[in-house]
């Protein structure tokens, strides 16, 4: 029945489109034009679906069920620690809980605290359908990702990678922009957020301290910019070898269908990840050498943190960069010229 119903559909728009064309008042025949958009069906006031989409490319038997499996491969179905500690306070729930982030995006805003947070589940990110043609997801989020540190600019990801973006991204300006000075007081709290995933693929809002190796200039990495690129390009790439699709863990089928040659069986593509990690360590080291940072060991394993006092800016701005370049946890690849540039040019400056 429903099927029958859409096939009517389809056929009332071809209808119109065919009656649409035959009223033209004749004249010169002009050049032809760009395809025009689907006509309105008429029949319900919602516009006709584009004939060659089918809501069962994504509404077919299992591949709803199939969505499920890999999801329960994803942290974001346990919300493990970020839910329990961030989802119900107001100023944090709004990327931390499905409550919190479903309010914001309907309402821009979250209401107040929230006592029962979950994680995230399918309409965290599916809302409502608006066009529902090919391209529609009905994510709840698409447009160029507005900063939560509006010195950092708005960053357009790309469709729906604005989603992830909404997300993870900074929530504070590098110290040079949110406090400009010679010095800077740094709280145990100076770094972008454990998030900045999206405003390092956009090249933007680490502390740019000048140094011999020049920045690419914002929104232009080839990862951001390529068919295929992008958060869901390497996350979500299709689901094998229990990578891709909606486990949201890079596959590597991606990054080896888009650089060709000889495949690669881990992340770290031009020993870049090690190269990171290490120019991270050695950036550390000066770190806590000059005092800025802090070293906590329990049960064997070393953490660290920003050490509060007022320091001169450069030093905070070092401080900031490490922070932001290790939560990222891609260790540089998702934008490696960016990651190596601010690398070199803050280890430089602490000399
Ligand atoms: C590009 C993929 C895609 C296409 C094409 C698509 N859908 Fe969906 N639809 C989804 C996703 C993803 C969800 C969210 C799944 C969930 O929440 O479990 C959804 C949810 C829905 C829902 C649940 C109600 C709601 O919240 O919107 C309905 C009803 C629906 N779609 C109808 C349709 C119809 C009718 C068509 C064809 C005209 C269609 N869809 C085409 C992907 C698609
Ligand atoms: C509503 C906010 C929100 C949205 C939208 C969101 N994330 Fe996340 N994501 C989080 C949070 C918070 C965590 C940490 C979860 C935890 O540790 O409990 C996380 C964890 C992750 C992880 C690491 C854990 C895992 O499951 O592998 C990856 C990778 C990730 N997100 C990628 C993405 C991508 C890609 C998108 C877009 C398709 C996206 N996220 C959309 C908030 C979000
Ligand atoms: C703009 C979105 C955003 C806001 C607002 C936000 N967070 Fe987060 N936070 C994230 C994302 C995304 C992650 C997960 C990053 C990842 O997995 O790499 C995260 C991770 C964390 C983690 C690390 C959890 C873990 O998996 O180890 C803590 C702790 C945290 N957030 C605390 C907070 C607190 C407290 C607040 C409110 C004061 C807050 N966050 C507000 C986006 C946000
Ligand atoms: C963290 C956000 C997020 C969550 C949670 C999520 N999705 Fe999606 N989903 C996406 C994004 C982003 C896309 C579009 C991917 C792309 O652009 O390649 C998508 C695409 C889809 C599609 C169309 C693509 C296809 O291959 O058929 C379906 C169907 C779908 N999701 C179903 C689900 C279901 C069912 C769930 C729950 C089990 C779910 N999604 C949970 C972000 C999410
Ligand atoms: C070029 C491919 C690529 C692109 C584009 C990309 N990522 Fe990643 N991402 C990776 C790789 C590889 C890792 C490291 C995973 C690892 O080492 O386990 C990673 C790590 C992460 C992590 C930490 C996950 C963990 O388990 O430690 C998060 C969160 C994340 N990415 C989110 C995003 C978001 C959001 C975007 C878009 C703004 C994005 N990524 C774009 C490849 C990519
Ligand atoms: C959409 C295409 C595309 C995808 C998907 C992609 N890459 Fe790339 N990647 C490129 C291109 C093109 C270059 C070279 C140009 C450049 O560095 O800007 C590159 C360069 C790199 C570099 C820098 C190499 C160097 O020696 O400087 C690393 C590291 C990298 N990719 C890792 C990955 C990983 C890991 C994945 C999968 C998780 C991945 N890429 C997915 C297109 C892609």
């Amino acid at each position: 029945m429903k099927y029958n119903s859409f096939l009517k559909l389809i056929l009332f728009g071809f209808i119109c489109a065919f009656m649409a064309t035959s009223c033209v008042k004749e004249g010169p025949v002009g050049p032809a034009g760009l395809d025009g958009k689907d006509g309105k069906d008429g029949i319900n006031g919602r516009d006709g679906v584009d004939g060659k989409v089918t809501c069962q490319v994504c509404h077919s038997g299992t591949n709803m069920e199939q969505k499920q499996r890999e999801f329960a491969m994803s942290i974001h179905s346990s919300g493990a620690i970020a839910v329990d500690y961030a989802g119900g306070r107001a100023s944090c729930a709004r990327c931390h809980s499905h409550e919190g982030f479903t309010q914001f995006s309907v309402f821009g805003s979250v209401a107040g605290d929230i006592t029962n947070p979950s994680a995230w589940k399918c309409n965290t990110c599916h809302g409502l359908h608006k066009s529902f043609e090919g391209d529609d997801y009905a994510l709840r989020k698409i447009d160029p990702v507005v900063p939560v540190a509006a010195a950092n600019g708005v960053m357009d990801l790309k469709g729906n990678n604005n989603l992830c973006g909404t997300c993870h991204q900074s929530r504070s300006a590098e110290p040079g922009t949110a406090a400009p000075g010679t010095n800077f007081t740094l709280t145990v709290r100076t770094y972008p957020h454990y998030s900045a995933q999206s405003n390092i693929l956009f090249g933007n809002g680490l502390s740019e301290i000048p140094g011999s190796v020049a920045y690419p200039a914002k929104g232009t990495s080839t990862h951001l910019t390529m068919a295929g690129g992008s958060c869901t390009g390497c996350h979500m790439g299709t689901f094998s070898a229990r990578q891709g699709g909606h486990t949201f863990i890079p596959s590597l089928k991606s990054c080896n269908d888009c650089h060709g040659g000889t495949p690669i069986t881990n992340y770290n593509y031009g020993g870049v990840q090690k190269d990171t990690q290490e120019k991270l360590d050695q950036l550390r080291d000066k770190l806590l050498a000059i005092g800025v940072i802090t070293k906590t060991t329990v049960d064997g394993v070393d953490s660290y943190a920003p050490k509060p006092g007022s320091v001169p800016m450069v030093q905070a701005q070092a401080v900031y960069n490490y922070f932001g370049i290790k939560y990222d946890r891609s260790l540089g690849v998702h934008n490696p010229k960016y990651v190596k540039a601010i690398l070199a040019n803050t280890i430089d400056a602490l000399k």
